[in-house]
């Protein structure tokens, strides 16, 4: 057993685990020792994650879910439960956007998709996981916000609507779970170099990268159990 990696023992579900933040977040708490629980509509990309994992000498398991469909999480529930018995860490990350147009144009169809993914997804995440983390009287949880959850984002505006009302949810659950030992922080990332949006105008280079995030991840996750960190928003150290 490797017991000089800080979270040895500890089991992490990442949603979106497939690409972009979430892959990058779900590679760096299996490095550091975590069972990565690998959640996502795309059984090929997740695959991939975990064989990535696995090759580094890390441990994965993948359960397809897509996060708007609350039998669904009832599953990853019951599978975690079942195959590690506990749950340590809980990042919900996948998130979907739509960057093309006023909101007076959007349609109902994209609203839908937008908040169901972003907002709904993560209360269906707490209402599934948490009674894990509360039986354990232990866990974190890590919501993938968005400084678009801090700031107007005209043709844009059902995103920031969904990301600030994560930040509220976000908010409002650390108070519920404190008492239970379990800690809850939103991190709001700039623009992150990821399929999410064409970021047009914006030098690549100078843009934040999915392993900036999953380090910010990773500091949370290790910080002494008497504090946590609520609230963390990532810049670039240059404008993109
Ligand atoms: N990129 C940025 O500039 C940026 C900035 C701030 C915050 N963020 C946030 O960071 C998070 C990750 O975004 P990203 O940039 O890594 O985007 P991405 O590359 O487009 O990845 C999004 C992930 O979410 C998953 N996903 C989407 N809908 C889902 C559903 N219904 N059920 C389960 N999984 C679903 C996708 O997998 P499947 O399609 O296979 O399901 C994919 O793995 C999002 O919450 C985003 O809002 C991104």
């Amino acid at each position: 057993m490797d017991t000089g990696k800080p979270l040895n023992g500890q089991v992490a579900v990442v949603t979106g685990a497939g690409r972009g933040i979430g892959a990058a977040i779900a590679r760096k708490l299996a490095s550091m020792g975590a069972a990565a629980v690998l959640c996502g509509r795309t059984q090929s990309t997740l695959d991939a994650t975990a064989q990535a994992i696995l090759q580094a000498g890390g441990k994965a398991e993948v359960i397809p879910c897509d996060v708007t469909v609350l039998h669904q999480w009832e599953y990853v529930a019951a599978r975690v439960n079942s195959t590690f018995g506990r749950l340590d860490i809980m990042v919900n990350n996948a998130g979907v956007g739509r960057f093309t147009e006023p909101l007076h144009n959007l349609v109902p169809e994209d609203w839908d998709r937008i908040l169901n993914t972003n907002l709904r997804g993560v209360y269906y995440a707490i209402r599934a996981l948490a009674p894990l983390m509360i039986r354990g009287f232990s866990g974190h949880i890590i919501n993938i916000s968005s400084l678009a959850g801090k700031n107007p984002v005209p043709n844009g505006a059902a995103y920031a609507a969904s990301k600030w009302g994560l930040n509220g949810l976000s908010y409002s659950v650390a108070e519920e779970l404190r008492g239970h030992n379990i800690r809850v922080s939103v991190v709001c990332p700039g623009s992150v170099e990821t399929e999410l949006s064409p970021h047009t105008g914006k030098d690549p280079k100078k843009m934040l990268q999915p392993d900036d995030i999953a380090h910010v991840v990773a500091m949370l996750v290790t910080q002494a159990p008497q504090s946590f960190a609520s609230e963390v928003l990532i810049r670039p150290t240059q404008k993109p």
